[in-house]
């Protein structure tokens, strides 16, 4: 079995990045698990709130799951064609203490997409992540690429993706990073 964790940058209700995130653990095929996370429960960072009580639960939780998974995808929604905060804000609080971002991030395999209102489909943001999870050593899967454009247009009234076409290339996004990530 080949484990990934799925993180979407989104609190929203109904986000397209969670819906995009949800679509993976829908289409992965046989043998791939995908569990979804969103940053809910994770509190702003801050070091005093570090130093005297240790991480939040939520980010503790979120550890233990990405350390025990094959590889994570990171869902970011683009803010200002920049990466939104929410998510960079739980991103560095899964990298501490220091000691721990080899365990967490060392080698992980890492996809990275994303979904978005305008036209670029959260491409920006995703380049804009770039030095984030090259200082965090991960392995970043570049073997395909996936932007959801207009994503309003794709998600039914359900608020999941429904379009056949994007959810043709998720199901090769998933099928392409699980191989990546050792199991396939
Ligand atoms: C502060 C802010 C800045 C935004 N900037 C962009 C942007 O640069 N490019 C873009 O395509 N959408 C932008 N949007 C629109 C988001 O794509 C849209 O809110 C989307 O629904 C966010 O993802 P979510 O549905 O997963 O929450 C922005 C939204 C907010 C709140």
């Amino acid at each position: 079995m080949t484990q990934l964790v799925a993180l979407s940058g989104s609190l929203r209700r109904e986000s397209f990045n969670t819906a995009l995130a949800n679509a993976f653990a829908e289409l992965a095929p046989a043998g791939v698990s995908v569990e979804v996370f969103t940053p809910a429960g994770v509190p702003l960072y801050d070091a005093d709130l570090e130093a005297a009580e240790g991480l939040p639960e939520a980010v503790e939780v979120l550890k233990e799951r990405i350390m025990s998974a094959d590889g994570m995808i990171l869902v970011t929604p683009e803010y200002n064609q920049g990466v939104p905060g929410v998510l960079k804000n739980t991103v560095d609080w899964l990298s501490r203490p220091p000691a721990d971002i080899k365990r967490v991030f060392g080698d992980r395999p890492l996809a990275l997409c994303g979904a978005s209102a305008g036209r670029g489909g959260s491409r920006a943001a995703q380049y804009a992540w770039l030095p984030t999870l090259r200082a965090l050593g991960v392995r970043l899967w570049n073997g395909g690429q996936l932007y959801l454009p207009a994503a309003g247009e794709l998600m039914g009234d359900d608020g999941r993706l429904v379009d056949n076409d994007m959810r043709e290339r998720v199901e090769g996004f998933v099928r392409g990073f699980a191989e990546f990530s050792g199991h396939g």
